[in-house]
């Protein structure tokens, strides 16, 4: 039967205990990880979130009543054990942080019993995702989740002390509130009191934080969670956290000096020295170069542009794209020239489904001759041209899309990372940072017909670009910037448009109506009105930072209780019907779609 605490004391953690303990006797709680019954021995692993500690139960110690009861201990049983700390008598556990130690138990009480697990409960885990996170919190009680959930907390602290340092002060912005402008769905919360009406949750304090900066509070930073209604990902939630910072007063280097110091301090606690400053690339470089405005700098295999090579070459494909104002650009993957055919068909699928309307290949056979898709459409000296721009050698393959930029970097971008993968030429013990700068304010979304905001209706333009915004918005630089490391967008912000008039402008290019600005986002302009510093932001997904981190596959693995790809939560059953109480009282209805 289950016991109480009554009065008993835990005197440390399982994997606390050292060899300075020796002789102590200590009481430790915990998980029986298993339970060995060696004749006249007990041997039981107690695990806690320390980590594990071998405890011996012996019957002249404990007692013949004691042994009985230690001879039953099962699988994650919560048990107290008061015994002595003492040298291993058998081998020592080079695996175990207590592997030189054991305790000989002197008194066990059953704190709670459990029944047989629906999976083991250990790291590495080989059990089915759906398993695990139908019972999170037994897959909680694995030590890497646990690791890693321990370093998430410890990361909050870390940001928290040297946000505080640096002056900024932390305060919570509202759940319940309008809709805020990162350009996903929003989360609705219907209200009970204004029926028909409905709060949206935030998809970043984005407007609240610009808020604080113009009521004076200079620095502000908030660990807050998010809502985003979008598609999942391995890198996304619906619900997620970011570190979110706003300053006043600064430029873009005071908020780049600002964070390069907190990414020093935070990835120092994994090892990892960021090397000052990070290095710098313009949005128009990391899509000539990667393809990618989060490019991986783990490996170099940069883009090439050969459109001028090609041009007036007697392929109609690479003349053609030319022709409707588009580019061809290629990758050389070196060594890769043997590829067999099947697997070329693999890429140019691969290309396929990042919208390439096809692939063309280039072999470079040992012996110097060709193997080629597109090789008979030119002649030799377009051919060797072609080869010499790329740096082709002997033995290499080379791949070029020929589109629309848009398409040709989508394509090739995607290609690289799918190449080195293959190549297995990406050094998974890299931290490459950069920062990715000078984004285009505005892009063109062809289904709307019309500019969107690539960051926020918020971001300042290049000042020296702002008459473009009248001629020529595309080509508009955008005075934000995005944190990337090794391939992942970590964080991202800009300094803000705090003059009327340009923000003016900003909505014009983005086909709001003043009236409909204001429905919008009256409050915030109302309040530039009266006073407003200039201020800048950023914020970090701290899920995406903990995962780079701890070199998780998905965000799933640092977040305690994640939802799967279809939104929904394995364990709860979120998001579930309601009651028709519940609904008439917040004046809904529910209407049948068609499936
Ligand atoms: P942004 O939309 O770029 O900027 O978001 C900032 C960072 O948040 C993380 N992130 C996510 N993480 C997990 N799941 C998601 N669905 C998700 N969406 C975003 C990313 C991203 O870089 N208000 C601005 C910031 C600013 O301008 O100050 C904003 O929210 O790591
Ligand atoms: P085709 O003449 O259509 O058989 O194409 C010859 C080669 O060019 C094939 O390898 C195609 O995959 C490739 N190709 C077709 N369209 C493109 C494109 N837009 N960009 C690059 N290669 C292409």
């Amino acid at each position: 039967m289950a016991e109480t605490m009554k009065g008993l004391v835990r005197t440390c953690r399982c994997a606390e205990l050292t060899t300075d303990d020796i002789g102590k006797t200590v009481t430790v709680m915990g998980w029986v990880q298993k339970n060995r019954n060696k004749g006249g021995l007990c041997f039981t692993d107690l695990r806690d979130r320390s980590g594990i500690l071998q405890i011996i139960f012996e019957e002249a110690q404990i007692g013949a009543e004691g042994f009985e009861r230690a001879g039953k201990l099962r699988s994650e049983f919560v048990i107290a054990v008061t015994g002595e700390v003492v040298h291993r008598s058998g081998e020592v556990n080079k695996n175990l942080k207590t592997g030189e130690i054991e305790v000989i138990a002197k008194d066990l009480r059953v704190l709670s019993e459990s029944e047989t697990p629906p999976f083991p409960i250990e790291e590495n885990s080989k059990t089915k995702d759906e398993l695990r996170l139908k019972h999170r919190y037994l897959d909680l009680r694995r030590p890497d989740i646990q690791k890693n959930l321990i370093l998430r907390s410890k990361v909050c602290m870390e940001v928290r002390n040297c946000l505080t340092e640096e002056g900024f002060l932390e305060i919570e912005t509202p759940m319940l509130t309008k809709s805020t402008p990162e350009g996903a769905r929003d989360y609705l919360v219907p209200s009970r009191v204004h029926p028909g009406s409905f709060y949206a949750l935030p998809q970043s304090p984005q407007i609240f934080k610009q808020l604080l900066m113009c009521s004076g509070y200079d620095r502000y930073f908030q660990i807050a969670r998010c809502f985003r209604d979008e598609d999942l990902r391995a890198d996304r939630q619906p619900e997620f956290t970011q570190i979110d910072m706003e300053l006043s007063v600064v430029d873009v280097d005071d908020v780049i000096s600002v964070n390069e110091k907190l990414l020093k301090r935070v990835f120092a606690m994994v090892g990892v020295d960021v090397e000052l400053p990070i290095r710098r690339i313009t949005w128009q470089d990391a899509m000539d170069n990667y393809g990618s405005d989060k490019p991986d700098l783990r490996f170099d295999m940069k883009l090439i542009d050969v459109t001028e090579v090609v041009k007036g070459c007697g392929f109609g494909v690479f003349t053609g794209a030319i022709e409707a104002g588009g580019s061809v650009r290629g990758l050389c993957a070196k060594g890769q020239g043997a590829m067999p055919r099947k697997k070329i068909d693999k890429l140019v699928d691969f290309a396929k489904d990042f919208g390439a309307k096809g692939l063309a290949y280039l072999c470079i056979n040992e012996d110097g001759t060709y193997k080629s898709s597109f090789a008979k459409f030119m002649t030799e000296e377009e051919i060797d041209a072609l080869v010499k721009a790329m740096g082709g050698e002997a033995g290499d393959l080379l791949v070029f899309a020929a589109d629309k930029n848009k398409v040709v970097w989508d394509v090739l971008g995607n290609l690289r990372l799918e190449l080195a993968r293959q190549m297995e030429i990406i050094d998974q013990s890299k931290f490459e940072f950069c920062w990715v700068t000078e984004f285009p304010l505005l892009e063109f979304n062809d289904e709307l017909g019309r500019y969107q905001a690539m960051h926020h209706p918020f971001t300042m333009p290049f000042e020296e670009d702002i008459p473009l915004l009248d001629t020529d918005p595309g080509k508009v630089r955008a005075q934000a910037y995005d944190i990337v490391l090794n391939g992942t967008e970590l964080g991202g912000g800009s300094i803000r448009i705090h003059r009327d008039d340009i923000q003016e402008k900003m909505f014009d290019a983005l086909g709001f109506t003043k009236e409909s600005a204001y429905e919008q986002f009256g409050f915030l302009l109302d309040a530039f009105k009266y006073g407003v510093p200039p201020h800048a932001g950023l914020a970090y997904g701290l899920d995406r930072m903990i995962m780079l981190m701890v070199g998780a596959d998905s965000i799933r693995d640092v977040i305690a209780f994640p939802k799967v790809k279809d939104a929904s939560c394995l364990m709860t059953e979120a998001p579930g019907p309601v009651a028709a109480a519940q609904l008439a009282e917040l004046g809904l209805e529910l209407v049948k779609q068609d499936e």
